[in-house]
């Protein structure tokens, strides 16, 4: 069974009151529309076809070569919209259709519908099928009316009701999978309603006027939320988020509190790692196992091994190698390499810089573009001056040398293995292994060894 995929959104999303269209709202840190796309993608050989209309340069800038696009220039509509992409839709048998405002969708669900279709496909009656669900506030859906028989005789939408279909509890999430050679025929003859838009819900009626078969299956509550406004925009982010959650905690990871943690579903974390209230876990970030994230820390595309520590702290694009600690407090930034059991205090700040095993920072300090050998340790307050208003330089420390409190190492300046700075200095000139420099600007200590190399 050949099938592609259609997802709707060319709407204005008017309810949302925004500039961004309602698709390119963000949820758990990706677009709605990516939801959208990403529920499909796995169930079709074929990119979906999107159909777009408002705000289409930001849809097909996002999307790219992810979709085929269909363009809707007037929006008249569901009906109207699946309409604009059926040119599209010449070799498939079968056509998935969803709403890219509905972001919980899984692929589970819908792979559902797709063996409830292939299940019935040799029935030569055989029109679609479709997703319903059941809940106790109705508001917004369009309501499923079923015949004495139990089967489906309509989609009613909410602003056509009747007194009594308004009190229908099963409503129309809006996916369905269609018989691509009936949804050819009978889509360009969906009447147009009275709000002057052309329904595809119309074609269920239609399909049971003319005698065909309608398959339905269950969704799940927590797949069929519709976005329309900010309000359900958060709620959706909070079934995402719990969503997650869950599948962490499930696999081994302790959630101090889930509902202030916020962890984007790309993330990774391994087992026996805690999380404390208040993290913001992002991107392509991936912990190992025990570790303690938090409280309040926010790790973004980061890379953290077996038992770090972060407290309190904002790492991006970093990486941390097993047993690392930062925190309270501190800052790592793009580039930044913490190796095994370096410990990071309060107030410190590293970027683009590899602090090598067993380096101590304890307190107020700032490591840019530099190298820093195995249990170098840096006094309170040194800091690497990197840039000189035009050039970034580098800093190279040995291992084990000792940085006093307050150095300033102006870049380029190599500080060699074993050497030592004494508090306060200015160092700009090199300091060979083992010597000992002090002074503004720093100088060589007379008593203090120098290796020549
Ligand atoms: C629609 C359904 C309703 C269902 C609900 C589920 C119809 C007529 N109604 O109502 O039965 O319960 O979804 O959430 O289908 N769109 C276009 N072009 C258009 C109009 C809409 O691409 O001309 C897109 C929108 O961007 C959106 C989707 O279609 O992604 C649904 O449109 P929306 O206006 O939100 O429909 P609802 O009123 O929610
Ligand atoms: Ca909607």
């Amino acid at each position: 069974m050949k099938t592609s995929a259609v997802i709707l959104a060319a709407g204005y999303g008017t309810r949302m009151k925004s500039e961004l269209p309602k698709v390119m709202h963000t949820l758990l840190g990706r677009p709605l529309i990516d939801w959208a796309v990403r529920a499909v993608e796995p169930l079709t050989a074929t990119p979906p076809v999107v159909v777009v209309g408002h705000g289409q340069e930001l849809v097909r800038a996002f999307l790219g070569e992810r979709a085929i696009y269909a363009e809707q220039h007037e929006l008249l509509g569901t009906g109207h919209a699946v309409l604009q992409a059926l040119p599209l839709l010449t070799t498939v048998d079968a056509v998935l259709v969803t709403y890219a405002d509905m972001p919980l969708l899984t692929s589970v669900t819908l792979r559902r519908l797709l063996d409830l279709y292939a299940a019935h496909q040799h029935d030569p009656t055989l029109a679609l099928a479709m997703l319903t669900f059941t809940r106790d506030n109705p508001q917004g859906f369009g309501r499923i009316v079923r015949g004495p028989d139990g089967n489906v005789t309509a989609i009613v939408e909410e602003v056509d009701c009747t007194p009594a279909q308004l009190q229908i509890r099963e409503l129309n999430p809006g996916v369905y999978c269609f018989d691509a050679t009936w949804l050819r025929r009978n889509l360009p003859a969906v009447p147009r309603s009275a709000k002057g838009e052309y329904y595809l819900t119309d074609l269920v009626a239609m399909a049971v006027t003319q005698g065909c078969l309608i398959v339905t299956a269950d969704a799940p509550l927590d797949d069929v939320y519709g976005v329309n406004n900010r309000v359900h925009l958060a709620e959706a982010e909070t079934i995402l988020r719990r969503r997650v959650a869950e599948r962490h905690m499930l696999a081994g990871v302790t959630l101090i509190d889930p509902a202030t943690t916020y962890i984007e579903d790309t993330v990774e974390i391994g087992a026996d790692t805690t999380v404390w209230p208040g993290c913001v876990l992002r991107g392509a970030t991936i912990i190992g196992q025990q570790c303690t994230i938090g409280p309040y820390s926010q790790i973004v595309d980061s890379v953290l091994a077996d038992g770090c520590r972060a407290v309190y702290s904002v790492l991006e694009h970093a990486r941390m190698d097993a047993h690392a600690e930062i925190g309270p407090f501190g800052h790592l930034r793009k580039g930044a390499h913490l190796g095994e059991r370096v410990h990071m205090g309060n107030f410190g700040e590293v970027k683009d810089s590899y602090l090598g095993p067993g380096a101590k920072m304890g307190h107020f300090s700032y490591i840019g573009n530099a190298e820093v050998g195995a249990n170098v340790n840096i006094g309170a307050g040194t800091i690497t001056c990197n840039y000189d208003g035009v050039h970034k330089s580098k800093t190279v420390i040995g291992d084990n040398a000792f940085i006093g409190s307050d150095t300033m190492l102006v870049a380029p300046v190599v500080v060699g293995e074993g050497a030592r700075t004494g508090a306060g200095a200015v160092v700009t000139h090199d300091v060979p292994a083992h010597a000992t420099v002090y002074g503004v600007p720093a100088r060589l200590r007379a008593d203090s060894a120098p290796t020549s190399e």
